[in-house]
Order: structure tokens, then sequence, then C-alpha cells
């Protein structure tokens, strides 16, 4: 089905007749793909996606040059948050197959030159793990595995929980076990206990699950909520965890996140030592057999010198990859060019000068570029993820520019949504519509799988947009895709020096150069037609060679395009070579 004899052979053409003068390791400018394995591809017919869904589609993903796939959380679980409530970190999920069929995943990806890596969930486990029970049930050993507190009875008898701290997912972030007869803190949903990292038994433990894993030779591992990891110490404040202060913003209500200034439980000193803890693992294993381990951080911060804290510095070692949300969060519809060159200059400007930045247009839990900006947009948004200095993160089905899909009330999963109670406005947080099944082909369920239901309902738009009709059509995203994947592997994309401009309102565009080799690649955000002039990018040739150009785009590759004067239809991206 897919032909990657022809793809192969354009490779070896397409470093643009240059190599790096210096070595570089295998992640520091690699594409990583983020499968969301529940809704990659359906092996056995029972509605949700598996491992060898993915061995299967593997020359796929080659053939989009991807040098390392990452996988959303494929432990056992109880999945109200889908394989963030770990129940067993040792154990793949029944769901997607054993933990034989992952070690064949990874040896398979091997043979393609594909690494693979894991999400991790360390900040908390399910309330159905053992550990949790156990710790329920007073067990001497879990006793203090995760972070228990007394409530209190209120002046009309009722009781209390034991401060005012609020969940990521909305109201108390304390739950009662009338069993323990304590409060267990859940910064996320109530079936997800936080772990308590002041208890050093805990961190061996979770130090020894990454170990297990990295051992099999997965390549590395993104670790989410990171800036969770630990609370204030509450004999710091006279053995009571304290409340925190509210933030004062208007129209919210006491059960909402944003109500309050998390001073005691985000962002902590502490959590960073912890990342530099397992950083610490990571590259024990990597002296062991020489491949670099990567460590990737995803902390929900609005501060970006709290996020860059996470590349490390001093004795602290931080993580390779801070993820970078900038892309996703802080470019709206309503933005402009000015504002997309004030997102991408500010993470070049915070990050540390020696390490890479990295980019990501989507991921499970935000509505994919066509649904979140526009259609039109794709393919320039593929260029910013590809074609910016650094590391490239891809949501699965970006490449073919999928749009979310629809998930009625009756339908809907994601216990986000479901705790809004509300059967009109869950549709403003659901993170449903990016988990609906990737579409294949135009079949019934878009070739997901051979069974007859699907766990979230297949996209509306799975009969014009899927990988097989764009894999053979004239011109198409995943085209525009696959030819930015070979690009990039060119030395200016790879190492080159970086400039960017907002040319007008609407267009913006950035310049890669390595030596004599130059590069402009130029989108046009807007609605109307807009005349740029490049020559301010200080070009030495006045003419340049078209290498790319966005589906609907007019050009074609090999066009001759003038710098001082150059028309851009709406939403018009090229990628531009200066002709020497
Ligand atoms: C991460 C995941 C999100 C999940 C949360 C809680 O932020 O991206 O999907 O709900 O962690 O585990």
């Amino acid at each position: 089905m897919w032909h990657l004899v022809t793809i192969l052979a354009v490779v070896s053409v397409a470093h643009g007749g240059q190599e790096l003068g210096f070595k570089q390791d295998w992640w520091e400018s690699a594409l990583i793909y983020q499968i969301y394995t529940r809704s990659f591809l359906d092996t056995d017919g029972d509605g949700v996606g598996d491992i060898r869904g993915i061995i299967s589609r593997l020359e796929y993903l080659k053939e989009l040059n991807v040098d390392a796939i990452c996988l959303s959380p494929i432990y056992k679980s109880p999945q109200i948050d889908f394989g963030f409530d770990v129940s067993d970190f040792y154990s793949v999920h029944s769901d997607y197959g054993s933990n034989e069929e992952f070690e064949e995943l990874v040896r398979e990806a091997q043979k393609l030159n594909i690494k693979v890596l894991l999400d991790f969930v360390p900040n908390h486990t399910s309330n159905e793990s053992d550990w949790f029970q156990k710790a329920v049930g007073r067990d001497e050993y879990y006793f203090d595995w995760y972070v228990w507190a007394e409530g209190y009875l209120d002046n009309v008898g009722h009781r209390r929980p034991p401060n005012n701290w609020i969940s990521m997912f909305k109201k108390s972030a304390w739950e009662f076990v009338p069993n323990r007869g304590q409060y267990y803190l859940h910064q996320f949903a109530k079936n997800q206990p936080d772990l308590n990292y002041r208890n050093p038994v805990v961190v061996d433990e979770m130090k020894n699950i990454i170990k297990f894993w990295l051992e099999k030779g997965v390549a590395g591992m993104k670790m989410s909520a990171v800036n969770h990891l630990l609370e204030v110490d509450k004999d710091s404040f006279g053995g009571r965890f304290p409340d925190e202060p509210k933030t004062g913003k208007v129209g919210l209500d006491g059960d909402d996140y944003k109500y309050l200034n998390h001073i005691y439980t985000k962002d902590l000193k502490e959590s960073y030592d912890m990342v530099s803890q397992f950083r610490e693992v990571f590259d024990s294993i990597t002296l062991r057999d020489n491949m670099t381990r990567l460590l990737l951080t995803e902390a929900s911060t609005t501060n970006i010198k709290n996020l860059v804290k996470y590349y490390g510095e001093g004795n602290n070692f931080g993580s390779q990859i801070p993820v970078n949300f900038a892309l996703m969060e802080d470019f709206r519809k309503e933005s402009d060019a000015r504002d997309l060159k004030f997102v991408v200059d500010r993470w070049m400007t915070y990050k540390p000068a020696n390490k890479p930045a990295n980019w990501m247009s989507g991921n499970h839990d935000k509505a994919r570029v066509a649904s979140r900006l526009r259609p039109g947009l794709v393919d320039a948004f593929n260029m910013l993820v590809l074609l910016l200095p650094g590391v490239a993160m891809t949501y699965m089905g970006e490449e073919i520019g999928m749009p979310n899909g629809d998930v009625s009330w009756a339908q809907t999963k994601d216990q986000l949504a479901c705790n809004t109670d509300d059967p009109i406005n869950y549709v403003a947080v659901t993170r449903d519509g990016s988990r609906t099944p990737y579409q294949w082909n135009s079949e019934r369920t878009a070739g997901f799988t051979k069974g007859h239901e699907t766990w979230l309902p297949v996209g509306d738009s799975y009969e014009t947009i899927n990988a097989e009709s764009q894999h053979s059509a004239a011109q198409s995203h995943y085209l525009v895709y696959r030819s930015l994947s070979l690009l990039r592997k060119r030395p200016a994309f790879r190492a080159g020096r970086f400039e960017s401009q907002a040319l007008t309102r609407d267009v913006f565009a950035f310049k890669r150069w390595y030596q004599d080799d130059t590069y402009v690649v130029v989108m046009n955000l807007g609605r109307s037609l807009n005349v740029v002039n490049l020559t301010t990018f200080d070009l030495v040739f006045g003419q340049l060679e078209v290498e790319a150009s966005s589906a609907l785009s007019s050009r074609s590759i090999n066009d001759n395009v003038n710098a001082n004067s150059l028309d851009l239809a709406a939403d018009e991206a090229l990628v531009l070579r200066m002709m020497v």
C-alpha cells in the first residue's frame, strides 16, 4: 500500500547537496509523531486502536520520515482519563495488546530506524491501582504513598476538605475516603490520586518503572504534568496544608481552577529537582548502550520563565525538551502575523542559547489546526512545526489536515467534558473531538476497524479527508507534509540560523540559512491577497525557487519568484530557496 522504495530514493538527494559540518545526536532535529494509540488503528475489531495497528502502519510513518513515535499512555488503566489514570505501570493495557507485542513494536520500528517513546504519567495513579487500594486499607508499606490529610467539621457539623485547593478538573482537589477516614489529594480527576513524592520509597518505585521501560529499548519518555509533582511540605506550615490565595479574576466560580493562585501546588522548586533525578536515570541507561534516552517534560504553565527552567540550569539536569505549547495555546483564530512572530521569537528568546527549540501544533488535548484555526492554515502550520529550528512534534492526523470529529453529549467520553454536567456547554472543554479515530480511507469506519463499533464516532469528514486519498492525489496536505519532512533533513533546517519577520499584518516569514544555502518560508495568514517584499531578509540574490507550496497554491515546485514583489493568495504558504 505505501510505496517505501520510491521515497527512500528521494531521501538521498534531499540534503541539498550539503552535509552538516558537525555531529548531531538523533533527537536534536528529530521529527516526533504522537500516536493516540486508542484511535490510531484497530486490528482485533473491538473498536479500540492497538499496538498491532501501529506495527502494521510503521511503513506509513517511515514514508513521513518520522524519527520517533510517542505513544499516549499504554499502561493498564480503568481508562477514566484514557490511560492517564494508570493502575499498573508495568503492564500494557489489554485493549492495546501485551508487553510482548509492545517489545515487538520496538523491534519492528528499530528495523525502520524509528524510535519508540512513551508517555509517562508520574504525578498520579488510578484510584483502582493496587497501591492506592492498599493505602486506603492503611497497609503499612503503602500508607504514605499518596497525599493524605484530615478534614474538619464546620460550625454546623458538616465534614469539610482540608483546605481550599481546586482540581484542574474543577471542584475540590480533595476526596474523602470513609475506609481510611481521611482525604486524598487529586490535582486532576478524583480517580487520579496524587502520589506523594516526599516519600523516598515512591520516588524509587517511579525510577524503577522508568528503568523497566527504557531497558526494553524505549528511546525516551514524555512526562506529563511535571510541575504538579510536589506540593508544599505541610510540616513547614504547622502540619496543615495552607489555603491558596484567590486570583481575583472576575466571572469565575469557586470551583474553577483559575479561581486560585496555585503557589503551593504548582511549579515548586522540588518538582524541578524531581525531574533532574529522573533525568539521571535516563542518562544512566544511555551510558549503558550509547543510545540517548530523551526526556520531554510537559508543564502547563503560563509563565515562560518557569517553563524554560525545565531545560535545566546549574546542578539541575532538567529535560532535553520542555514541550513548547506556544503555537497551540498562544496563536488563536483572531491572531495575525505579528502575534505569530511574537509567539515564535518569545520561545527563541527565553530558551537557553545552546539548547534546541521544539514546536508542535496540536495534541490529544487540543483541537487540531483545521478546527482550532481553519482548514486553509494546515500546510502553513506544518511548515512552522517542521521548518522552525529544533525538534518537530506532530499529533497524528495533522499531516492530512484532519479536523476534529463531532461527538454528541450522549457519545461523550472525556471526563473533563462529563464533569461539566452540561449537555450544551461541554463543547467548550471536551477533548473527544481530537481523539476520534484516525481517518485512513473512505470505507466504513474510515478504515479504522473491521468491527462494527468505534469507541468514539468517526469524524464526518472521513470520506474526503483521509490518508489513502491524499496519498494518491495530485496535491494534498499529506504530500506537502512529506515534502516538508524531506526538506527538514537539509542542513539549513537541521542546524541553520534563523530570522523572522511579520512582513504585513497577514504575512509571516522566516529565513533559515546554512553557509550559502538560504531559504525563506513565507505564509499569508490573512483572508486576502498580499504583495510582499522579501529583500528585507538581506538576500544576496533576488530570485527564489519554490521548494514546497501549500496544497491550494497555484505555484509548483521549481517555479521561480522575485523576492522584491511576491503576491500571496489568502492562506498561501511557500518554502523558497535562494537561487545562486
Ligand atoms: C496530561 C494529559 C491529559 C491528562 C492529564 C491528567 O495533561 O495531556 O490528557 O488528562 O495529564 O493526567
